[in-house]
């Protein structure tokens, strides 16, 4: 069967724990003899980006000639899809070119397509709905930092996100409460909750980012202004309250850390202090990208018999 990565919530704990695992291990290897064997020698990844990327372009591109694979970065513009192609049709011309994709596309329905009439794995790069792919790195690092995520606390402050969403679809898999707080006009959608209880999550959802952060092992934010978003100055004036600050983080447990997926705002969603501060694990965790897509291009190519 073919091994699509869409999102989070596709997999059990298992799955998702081997893939970080998996991940974790070749960190170790990489890093003691930095060249590792090539399961993907003759492989190659076609990375498709309809919206600017830095960490996850480079952590794939590399990830997968660390795995021994090469890569073609294409972007929508230079496709015949920016005229009209089909989703389906470039699914099907690339199944018949490269063994994967990875796509970067705002909308989520397009790598659903993508998956659905590609015969080669399908990885979502990031939509305006999820981001598998950053949130597994960010389970990686707290991992690492912190020990298995059973019975951890993690607060998320700020708008709600792509990267808000795929938190939502790890709790009920880990087993970690999560905490949220997000002025109304811009809090998840309540159908990601829903599903998060209805999987035995343990979410919580207000507007206090105070309540939310109080004794938690782990605050986590995110850009005020994603891509897409066309409301910069009202998310400004609106979210100002929600910034992690140093009076904020202090609210946490001594021993949290602070996370973010990058780009960051320092002085927006974010204080200076707590982004260059010895609670921030954010050069870990965007370095875990790297290491977190060797697992997840490994656990797709597994499927297909690489
Ligand atoms: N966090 C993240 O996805 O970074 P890029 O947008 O630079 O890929």
């Amino acid at each position: 069967m073919v091994r699509h990565f869409l999102d989070i919530s596709d997999f059990s704990r298992a799955t998702l724990q081997s893939i970080i695992d998996d991940s974790i291990r070749r960190k170790a290897t990489a890093k003691a003899a930095r060249v590792v064997p090539g399961p993907l020698a003759g492989k190659t990844l076609a990375m498709i980006f309809e919206n600017p990327s830095t960490r996850t372009r480079i952590s794939f591109d590399l990830a997968m000639r660390a795995l021994g694979g090469d890569t073609i970065m294409l972007t929508g513009a230079e496709m015949q899809l920016g005229r009209g192609e089909t989703i389906g049709d470039t699914a099907r011309v690339l199944s018949r070119y490269v063994d994967a994709i990875m796509i970067r596309t705002l909308e989520a329905a397009k790598v659903e397509e993508l998956a659905a009439n590609a015969t080669i794995p399908v990885i979502n790069g990031l939509t305006r709905r999820s981001h598998p792919c950053q949130v597994l790195a960010d389970l990686m690092t707290m991992i690492e930092k912190r020990g298995p995520m059973d019975g951890k606390t993690v607060a998320w402050t700020g708008s709600s996100s792509n990267v808000l969403i795929s938190w939502i679809h790890a709790a009920p898999r880990f087993g970690f409460r999560l905490k949220i707080a997000t002025p109304a006009e811009y809090a998840p959608d309540p159908s990601f909750l829903d599903w998060a209880r209805r999987e035995g999550g343990e979410v919580e959802l207000g507007d206090d980012p105070e309540a939310a952060v109080r004794g938690v092992d782990c605050v986590v934010t995110d850009t005020w202004v994603s891509m897409g978003d066309t409301d910069g100055e009202r998310r400004h004036n609106v979210l100002k309250p929600y910034q992690v600050s140093s009076r904020l983080m202090a609210l946490a447990h001594p021993d949290a850390i602070f996370m973010h997926c990058l780009p960051a705002h320092r002085g927006d969603e974010v204080e200076g202090a707590v982004m260059d501060g010895p609670q921030s694990v954010v050069w870990d965790e965007a370095e875990n990208r790297l290491h977190v897509q060797k697992g997840i291009l490994a656990w797709c190519f597994a499927g297909a018999g690489a």
